[in-house]
């Protein structure tokens, strides 16, 4: 059983903390939000993450797992500390180190000899090479220990990952050996390397997943202007298992708090490092272009839009979460009101107005008088929806399925003009 301090209560540090309790060792888990702080202590997760509202209540009841305000207790006395700390967009498309760098000069007087200072934050490479300089400990271990953690997936991810990547900066190969030790029970795979190329695994994840995407969304619009279908595309590509069949549906865009954030901050880093890195330059224009398209799409099918009422069906980034940061939902709905369109939405987890978005209580609701529904999030539930009773609500019989959710013969037997993407319309 180790001693793990866990700085930061954000998804990434509130998972880490409860999953390393549940596999038996010692958290403390520290936060600079009072609030947070208090509600965690008594075992109340505000965020929607499948399973880990239980395993808080677990480690808390079970003492395994404690909550404190600042980062002291999470420093000192602890064989592993876990930086969990927010590395968000800065101004020049890098990530802003600020949290990081702060959390290492409180960690530099307090941590003990031995410990292993741990980044679990998204950094960019060379990253934990720097910081051990800045730590200025030689008896301390600086280890990059990236997360591969779905939103709505988090406690499954952890607990059962498909690979655990651990890289040692200069000095901290024993330090790096034992955050390997910590994963033991889950069974996985560890691929053991320096801390650059495992910072570098992060990244390239993540911009190769959104890479994919952004290529299947450009294939969607061709499939539109040429005639094909671009479910049967993917189907027939994915059949080849160099490809597999992950991550090949198209959307109105990839969104959410990691994939925007992490292609900007690697190709700032490619930049930076002077390496022309078009791929990635394309990956994200093509994400920017998309909003647009849908709401083409929906001029199309539903003629101008000023004035005209539209019905969002989803306002999260994807399903399974209440995640609105980056939504690409919310990116349709500002160029929709920009148009003068007036919007009302239906989220299951979101219950207050966003921006432009009169949010109200269910499908049916934000179906009734609309001149045009527009499902903007992959929620299953949405498919289940009553069509003819729909049809008969609506003012005009047309929806925009952004996500090709919809079942097409139930939907077009109703009544309704439907608009897929990646289909002729
Ligand atoms: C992503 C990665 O999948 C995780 O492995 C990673 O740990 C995490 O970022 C992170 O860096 O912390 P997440 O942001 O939760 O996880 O979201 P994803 O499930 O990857 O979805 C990203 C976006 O792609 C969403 O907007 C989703 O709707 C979109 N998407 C996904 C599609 O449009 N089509 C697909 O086939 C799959």
């Amino acid at each position: 059983m180790a001693r793990i301090g866990v700085v930061g209560a954000g998804y990434v540090g509130l998972t880490t903390a409860a999953c390393f309790a549940r596999l038996g060792h010692d958290v403390v888990c520290a936060d600079v939000e009072p609030a947070k702080v208090e509600s965690l202590s008594r075992a109340e997760v505000g965020a929607h993450e499948p399973g880990l509202p239980e395993l808080v209540e677990e480690g808390v009841r079970g003492k395994r797992l404690r909550f404190v305000l600042g980062n002291d207790e999470a420093l000192s006395g602890v064989d592993f500390v876990f930086l969990c700390v927010p590395t968000p967009t800065g101004a020049d498309g890098a990530a802003d180190l600020a949290a990081v760098h702060a959390v290492l000069r409180e960690a530099r007087g307090a941590v003990r000899p031995g410990c292993a200072v741990v980044l679990k934050s998204t950094v960019p490479p060379g990253t934990a090479e720097r910081v051990a300089g800045l730590l200025g400990r030689d008896d301390v271990g600086v280890v990059s220990n990236p997360e591969f953690l779905r939103e709505g997936h988090a406690v499954d991810d952890f607990l059962r990952p498909q690979r655990v990547v651990v890289g040692a900066s200069a000095g901290g190969e024993d330090a790096a050996r034992r955050v390997v030790g910590l994963y033991e029970g889950t069974g996985a795979p560890a691929v053991v390397t320096d801390s650059t190329s495992a910072e570098l695994v992060k990244y390239a994840s993540n911009c190769f997943l959104a890479m994919k995407l952004s290529y299947v969304n450009s294939l969607a619009e061709l499939c539109e202007r040429v005639g094909g279908d671009i479910s049967d595309v993917t189907e027939g590509m994915s059949l080849d298992d160099r490809i597999g069949t992950a991550f090949l549906e198209p959307g109105p865009g990839w969104g959410g708090s990691c994939f925007p954030k992490d292609t900007k901050a690697l190709l700032s880093a490619a930049e930076e490092a002077r390496v022309d890195f078009p791929l990635l330059r394309a990956t994200i224009g093509t994400n920017g272009h998309q909003a647009r398209r849908v709401v083409d799409l929906a001029r199309a099918a539903i003629g101008p839009l000023r004035g005209a009422r539209l019905g969002l069906l989803g306002l999260t980034f994807k399903a399974g979460t209440d995640d609105l940061r980056d939504s690409p939902a919310l990116a349709v709905a500002a160029l929709l009101a920009e148009e003068g369109a007036r919007l009302v939405g239906y989220d299951p987890c979101v219950r207050r107005d966003c921006g432009p978005v009169r949010v109200l209580g269910s499908a049916e609701e934000v179906a009734r008088g609309a001149d045009g529904l527009l499902v903007l999030t992959e929620w299953p539930e949405f498919a289940e929806l009553d069509w003819p009773a729909l049809a008969d609500s609506v003012h005009r019989r047309v929806i925009v399925d952004t996500r090709n959710l919809l079942p097409l013969d139930k939907v077009v037997e109703a009544g309704f003009h439907l608009v897929n993407l990646g289909r002729r319309a």
